[in-house]
């Protein structure tokens, strides 16, 4: 099969820095537990900008990346775990604002997976003449379903959006892999909101909600359950792609891992044998953006110069479901 062209690129963060010392100041953590166990030193939180305003800047940027018209867009994929409405989706909503008339717009969750699987879904769709040119954008505004009492969750995220223009290219590599593990969703999970209708009893929502234990909406979180699963995907996911394209990982020029715990990262490249010099990394600056994570380092990576025609990049993610995926790519 034919592989794809990543046109153009653009990323969004909201302009609040928060530091581990100003979160120091709501839980009892400091910034020396967050640095040495995680990576991160800051993130960027909204101040009410909801999660489609973050992926119209992104989309707008990526559109000029790529140096097209936004109407020669004609599908766009959103991924988000904080889509503002459960209707109209965010792929409409973005529709509306770029002025993309001619795409045909869904949403996808596969949570910090999301970019994976919506690159994957993209090619496939590119591959068969569904579309020939397509949006992709992963906004994540994690700040209104994070539990700022909870300190074991409230350190890691942060809000931000990534977006690509991608076009068929017949020359060019392109592999890709997903998977997922329904048994193990609740390891991390958000509510999506409360059964509120008058005709049914407390009771019956009780027996039928599987996470009763933590009733309410933030996002709740298993961190050792998907600390396990996360250094035993990457890997395997970038093994498995790399060994379908026909190349060994050492030949990879870079390598974006979803951006969630420098370990998980720096375990990944060794049991990968990759130098940490091609591993791509912002979460010191941005947290986890879930889903946005992937294309905001791809976007840095790609603005700083430091990408060259013919570049082999591997992308891989994982994340609630649980979900985990990765994609080889030719530059
Ligand atoms: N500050 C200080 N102490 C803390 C904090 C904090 N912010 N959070 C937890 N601790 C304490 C715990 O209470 C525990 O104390 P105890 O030993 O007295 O019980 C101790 O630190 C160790 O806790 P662990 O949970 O074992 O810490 P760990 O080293 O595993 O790090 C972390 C926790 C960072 C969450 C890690 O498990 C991790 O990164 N997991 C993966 C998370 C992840 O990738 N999530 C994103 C998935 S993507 C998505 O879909 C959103």
């Amino acid at each position: 099969m034919s592989g794809i062209y990543v046109a153009g690129t653009g990323m969004y963060v909201p302009p609040m820095v928060v530091t581990n010392d100003d979160l120091a100041k709501l839980v009892d953590t400091s910034d020396e537990w967050i640095t040495e166990r995680t990576g991160i030193r800051q993130r960027r939180f909204s101040q009410g900008a909801p999660t489609w305003v973050l992926g119209r800047e992104a989309a707008l940027q990526a559109i000029e990346n790529a140096g097209i018209e936004a109407g020669e867009i004609d599908m766009i994929i959103a991924c988000s775990v904080t889509s503002d409405y459960c209707t109209p989706s965010l792929a409409c909503m973005l529709q509306r604002e770029i002025g993309a008339e001619s795409a045909a717009c869904w949403d996808m969750n596969a949570a910090c997976s999301g970019f994976i699987f919506a690159l994957d879904a993209a090619y496939r769709y590119l591959a068969t003449g569904g579309a020939s040119t397509i949006l992709i954008v992963c906004s994540e505004v994690l700040s209104r379903i994070t539990d700022f009492e909870d300190r074991s969750t409230c350190v890691l995220f942060g809000d931000g959006a990534g977006a690509v223009v991608v076009k068929k290219d017949e020359g060019r590599l392109f592999e890709s892999c997903v998977r997922s593990q329904g048994k193990s969703g609740g390891a991390l999970f958000a509510r999506s909101g409360k059964f509120t209708s008058p005709f049914v009893k407390k009771e019956e929502i009780e027996k039928y909600d599987l996470f009763r234990e933590n009733p309410g909406c933030h996002l709740v979180m298993e961190g050792r359950e998907v600390y396990r699963f996360a250094v035993a995907a990457m890997p395997e996911m970038i093994n498995n792609v790399c060994e379908k394209a026909g190349i060994p990982c050492g030949d990879l020029d870079w390598v974006i891992p979803h951006q969630a715990n420098i370990r998980i990262i720096k375990t990944a490249a060794e049991r990968l044998h990759i130098g940490m010099e091609k591993m791509v990394i912002n979460l010191d600056r941005y947290g986890n953006t879930s889903c946005a994570s992937i294309p905001m380092c791809l976007d840095e990576l790609n603005r700083s110069g430091r990408l060259k025609r013919g570049a082999r990049i591997a992308l891989a993610g994982f994340g609630a479901g649980l979900t985990c995926g990765a994609i080889v790519l030719e530059w």
